[in-house]
C-alpha cells in the first residue's frame, strides 16, 4: 500500500471533507514567531520585501488542467484551510506569488475563501500539478507525516528552482501538559493500530525522517524547536473534544469516535492532575518544530 493510499490516511482526508468547519473553528492559527524563523531559514522575508511594490508578471490563476506558466514565490502543500497559510502571507506581504495544494476540496475550499490572492490547487504532494523549476521555495505545514515518501519528495525536488528550500513545520502537542498528555494517550489508544505514531506526535517518533536517506535529493534536515508564543486557550472541555476529535488519527468508525469523544470528555473533567493543572479556561500548549533543506 502506497502512502497515500493507507485506511488511516484516507480515513482522515474523508473526515476532513465533512467536518473541515469543525477544522477551521477548533484548530489554532499557526505560531508568527516560528513561521518567521522558518520563512527567513527558506531565504524569503528578505527576497519578497525588497520587491518593493512591483506586481506579478503574470495573473491567471492555475487550474489542474491549465497551469499558468510563472514562477512562485512559495508552494505550501498540504495547505488545508490555510491556517498557515494567511500566516505566511501576512508574513510576506501582498506582494509574495505564492500557490497552495491540498487533495481535500472541502479544506481547500476555505483556504480559497479565508486567504484572497493565494492561487490554489487540487492534489496530492506525490503529483504536484505545476511545472519543473517552477518555485523558489516549498513549505509543507502541520501534514508532512501524510506524504513523508519517495514520491512527494521527487515532486518537492523537481518543482523547485535550482538551490531551492525545502521547510517543515510542525505544531507538535506539548506531552508535559497533563491535558496534551491524556488526550494524546487516548487517542492512540483508538487509532488505527497500524497508523504510525508520528501522525500523533512527530516529536516523540521522527520516522518521518526516514524518506529523506532513502532519496537523497536535499541537503541534510536542519532543526530548531522551540514553544509557541501564544498558546491556545480553548473555555471549556466541550471546546477541546472538538478540537481533538478534528485530528487525524481519530478518523474512525462513528461508533469508536463517539466513545473516544465521551471518554475525552469524562477525562478532561474528571482527572485531578488535569484539573489542577490546566483548570478552565484550557491551555493547549504546543511546540513549534522547524525542519529545512535545500535542493542539491
Ligand atoms: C493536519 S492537516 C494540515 C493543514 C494545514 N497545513 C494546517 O496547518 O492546518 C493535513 C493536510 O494534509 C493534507 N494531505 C493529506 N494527504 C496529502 C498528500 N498526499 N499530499 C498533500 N496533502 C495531503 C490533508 O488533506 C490536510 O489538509
Amino acid at each position: 500500500m502506497s502512502a497515500t493510499k493507507t485506511q488511516y490516511s484516507d480515513a482522515a482526508r474523508t473526515m476532513w471533507e465533512t467536518t473541515n468547519d469543525d477544522y477551521e473553528k477548533f484548530r489554532p492559527s499557526h505560531d508568527k514567531a516560528g513561521v518567521r524563523v522558518l520563512l527567513e531559514h527558506l531565504g524569503l522575508l528578505d527576497d519578497v520585501n525588497q520587491r518593493n511594490g512591483t506586481p506579478p508578471t503574470d495573473d491567471v490563476t492555475p487550474s489542474l488542467d491549465n497551469v499558468a506558466p510563472r514562477t512562485y514565490d512559495l508552494l505550501e502543500v498540504g495547505a488545508g484551510t490555510g491556517k498557515c497559510t494567511r500566516v505566511i502571507k501576512d508574513l510576506l506581504g501582498e506582494n509574495a506569488r505564492i500557490v497552495a495544494l491540498d487533495p481535500v476540496a472541502g479544506m481547500i475550499q476555505q483556504l480559497k475563501d479565508k486567504v484572497p490572492g493565494v492561487d490554489v490547487l487540487v492534489g496530492f504532494c506525490e503529483s504536484i500539478p505545476l511545472p519543473d523549476n517552477s518555485v523558489k521555495a516549498v513549505i509543507s505545514s502541520q501534514s508532512f507525516h501524510f506524504y513523508a515518501n519517495e514520491a512527494a519528495l521527487r515532486e518537492i525536488h523537481r518543482v523547485l528552482i535550482p538551490g531551492g528550500k525545502f521547510g517543515i513545520n510542525f505544531t507538535a502537542d506539548d506531552e508535559d501538559s497533563p491535558l496534551v498528555h491524556g488526550v494524546l494517550d487516548l487517542i492512540r489508544k483508538y487509532k488505527y493500530p497500524e497508523c504510525p505514531d508520528h501522525f500523533v506526535n512527530p516529536l516523540l517518533d521522527t520516522s518521518w525522517k526516514d524518506c529523506f536517506d532513502a532519496a537523497p535529493l536535499f541537503t541534510p534536515l536542519q532543526e530548531h524547536i522551540f514553544p509557541w508564543e501564544n498558546q491556545q486557550t480553548l473555555p471549556d472541555a466541550e471546546s477541546v473534544v472538538k478540537l481533538f476529535m478534528t485530528y487525524s488519527p481519530i478518523a474512525r468508525e462513528p461508533d469508536i469516535r463517539k466513545e473516544c469523544a465521551e471518554r475525552m470528555f469524562e477525562l478532561l473533567t474528571t482527572d485531578p492532575a488535569i484539573k489542577q493543572v490546566n483548570g478552565i479556561p484550557m491551555d493547549i500548549p504546543r511546540m513549534s518544530a522547524l525542519y529545512w533543506c535545500t535542493k542539491k
